[in-house]
């Protein structure tokens, strides 16, 4: 491969050349022809003629080349204690006889079926099941509550539910059983639509009853099953609806299709990670979010490398020194984390003493990337570690790096504090107000200009106008990222923050319009604003800013405790919500718009503007004072 410049402007000259060369990574039913049509779709589609199974690519067609001895998955669940690998022959195995028993339950082609799994090794192979029957798989992450599975169910419509008895999840020193099945009951009660039938994944640490007439056990039902074969789909058929935060309360289904997506992470590989076949990658994050989606599942086995599945955490499990084992032990050569998840090691281990007890030699690189890192912790990393890391912006819309440094063509400098350049495929800019691309330096809200490269969401599911809406009306001609940053000179370009009322809080991507409809439904509370507050370990966390109803006397400890779990049980443990106060206004507009924003900004420790239709600018003050306090 060539330079980062050159690759760069090989593919701004000839999108289209670049896009048909990378599809040569990729077996095609039928190849194809075209490569974008701009007509189809919300803003085009990526091989519009081609035909394809994602699970062949990723799977099939390795154990035909020869490499089916080699281990595709490795499961390493400290939780458990145990150390399971499946070789690509027996993945080949257990996803074909899954997908027969999927099959067997009614699920064909375009069918949704919903994932609710901790990290199991069954987690990828019901993924890549899906993918085999050309049925659309959604993975909801196992820190949301029935309620946010609730609403996840009504919106895909699945025919199958795939679950398990329970999730572990560690907690000081001991490790929680936490019970999935009433989880899953409780969302099905609460959903309109009810899937036909469940698979579940009885847990050694837990079993739960079966449903009569609608549950059957996970492992008996795939031994059962006879194996099914792929079943080829249009390029532009949809793989997988990933639902992810958006500024309300209804999450967005991020709809990814067949053929770019394998296309776009197979490229993926060899020219950001430096990952080809045989390699092992460990990806630390979960199968419920895009990363985990990208490079715990499906970008390693597009290239036949063999990924790390971790069930358990950076510290903890049992210690700072968990992922450097995992390093080590597996001989990773590229591993993938979130910045929060260094910097709790670096809290336990700031010396790097249980670091220096592994035998790190076949490590090649850090990707850090989910949320903004701050450059002391890529420094301390970067030190300690001696090898190069690598932050790299992407969001669940697009599925694969916005930026990076490049592996395959040669590292340019890093400057942390940076998430690179951009990769070849997207264009990248600073935008106005008024959508113009500002001079280099100055900060603006970053936007890509269409169209998306593949890979990319296509649409929102059963939702075009929303998608529409929520991404290309506010600058036409370009995708609006909703994080606000700054493009240098020399093109890097830095992340700050979100434009919009999303949180990242320990790479988790959090609502805090959805954390604000719970807390409103509160009987107690009159109207309220949650923001997110700077977290040393998190980065962010949420705050909970509540006015309440004339007459209520109750303490705030009381009100906050109840709120706590209120959020805790209407969208899950991973919201990290611990704390609310109660005020007694909060600022508004003269209209009596509440002024987050301007909130956020005082949250962030940032000068603000004192907005022009404020209605009393002295409240800016006392909410100054309110968060000051409360920043970590
Ligand atoms: N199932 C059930 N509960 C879960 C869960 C899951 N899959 N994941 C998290 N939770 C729970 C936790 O147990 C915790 O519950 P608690 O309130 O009862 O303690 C809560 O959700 C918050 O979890 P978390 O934000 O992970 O905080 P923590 O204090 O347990 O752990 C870290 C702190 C830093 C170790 C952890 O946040 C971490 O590993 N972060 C890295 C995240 C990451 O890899 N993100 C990838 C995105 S690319
Ligand atoms: P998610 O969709 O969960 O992947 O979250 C995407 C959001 O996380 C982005 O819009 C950014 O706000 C933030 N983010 C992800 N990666 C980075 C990064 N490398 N630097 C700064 N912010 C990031």
């Amino acid at each position: 491969m060539t330079g980062y410049d050159a690759t760069y402007a090989a593919w701004r000259a000839a999108p289209e050349d670049y896009w048909r060369a990378a599809a040569r990574g990729i077996d095609w039913d039928r190849a194809p022809e075209r490569i974008f049509d701009p007509a189809a779709g919300v803003y085009g589609r990526w091989f519009p003629d081609a035909r394809l199974n994602t699970c062949h690519n990723a799977v099939d067609r390795h154990v035909a080349a020869g490499r089916g001895g080699q281990p595709a998955i490795i499961h390493d669940s400290p939780v458990t204690g145990r150390v399971e690998t499946l070789t690509y022959a027996r993945l080949l195995e257990r996803v074909s006889k899954l997908a027969g028993a999927l099959a067997a339950l009614g699920v064909g082609q375009g069918d949704r079926v919903v994932i609710y799994l901790p990290m199991v090794l069954e987690a990828p192979v019901a993924m890549l099941a899906c993918a085999r029957l050309g049925a659309v798989h959604s993975v909801v992450f196992g820190g949301f509550a029935a309620a946010e599975l609730a609403a996840r169910i009504a919106d895909a419509r699945p025919k199958v539910v795939i679950s398990a008895s329970c999730g572990l999840e560690p907690k000081g020193s001991e490790v929680r059983v936490i019970a999935y099945k009433p989880l899953l009951d409780a969302a099905i009660a609460l959903s309109p639509h009810k899937p036909l039938g469940c698979l579940i994944l009885q847990r050694p640490e837990l079993a739960c009853d079966l449903t009569p007439g609608r549950d059957q056990d996970l492992l008996a039902a795939e031994a059962a099953a006879a194996a099914h074969a792929c079943v080829p789909v249009a390029a532009t058929d949809p793989l997988y609806i990933l639902y992810t935060s958006g500024t309300t309360g209804k999450p967005k289904g991020i709809v990814r299709d067949n053929g770019g997506h394998a296309v776009a992470l197979h490229n993926s590989m060899a020219m950001l990670y430096g990952v080809g076949p045989g390699d092992v990658m460990f990806t630390a994050s979960d199968v419920g979010w895009v990363v985990g989606h990208s490079y715990i599942v499906y970008a390693p086995l597009l290239v036949g490398a063999t990924t790390v599945v971790y069930e358990g955490k950076p510290v903890g499990t049992p210690d700072a020194g968990a992922f450097w084992r995992v390093c080590a032990e597996h001989k990773v050569k590229a591993f993938f984390t979130a910045p929060t998840a260094i910097r709790a090691i670096k809290r336990e281990d700031a010396e790097g003493r249980l670091f220096a007890t592994y035998d790190l030699s076949r490590l090649e690189a850090l990707f850090l990337a989910g949320e903004r890192c701050d450059p002391p912790t890529a420094e301390w990393a970067a030190a300690m570690l001696g090898k190069p890391v690598i932050d790299h912006w992407w969001q669940t819309e697009t599925g694969w790096a916005i930026t990076g440094n490049f592996r395959g063509m040669g590292l340019f400098p890093a400057r942390f504090g940076s998430g690179g350049k951009p990769s070849p495929g997207y264009e990248v800019a600073a935008l106005d107000e008024a959508g113009q691309p500002l001079p280099a330096g100055q900060t603006g809200t970053l936007a890509i200009r269409l169209p998306l490269p593949p890979g990319c969401l296509a649409t929102l599911w059963h939702a075009d106008d929303r998608c529409r809406e929520a991404y290309l009306e506010a600058f036409p001609g370009w995708y609006n990222t909703s994080d606000a940053g700054v493009v240098d000179a020399e093109g890097y370009v830095s992340v700050m923050s979100r434009t919009d009322d999303i949180i990242n809080v320990a790479g988790h991507r959090l609502s805090t319009g959805a954390m604000e409809e719970v807390l409103a439904a509160h009987p107690d509370v009159a109207e309220c604003a949650v923001v997110g507050v700077k977290d040393s370990l998190k980065g962010q966390v949420p705050l909970g800013l509540v006015v309440v109803k004339a007459g209520i006397t109750k303490t705030e400890a009381d009100l906050a405790r109840e709120l706590v779990a209120l959020v805790r049980d209407r969208i899950g443990p991973v919201a990290a919500f611990r704390d609310a106060r109660i005020v007694s206004r909060l600022p508004k507009t003269r209209s009596g718009k509440i002024l987050r924003a301007t909130l956020r900004k005082i949250a962030d420790g940032e000068a603000y503007v004192v907005p022009p239709t404020i209605d009393d600018p002295t409240i800016l003050e006392e909410m100054q004072g309110t968060l000051a306090a409360l920043v970590k």
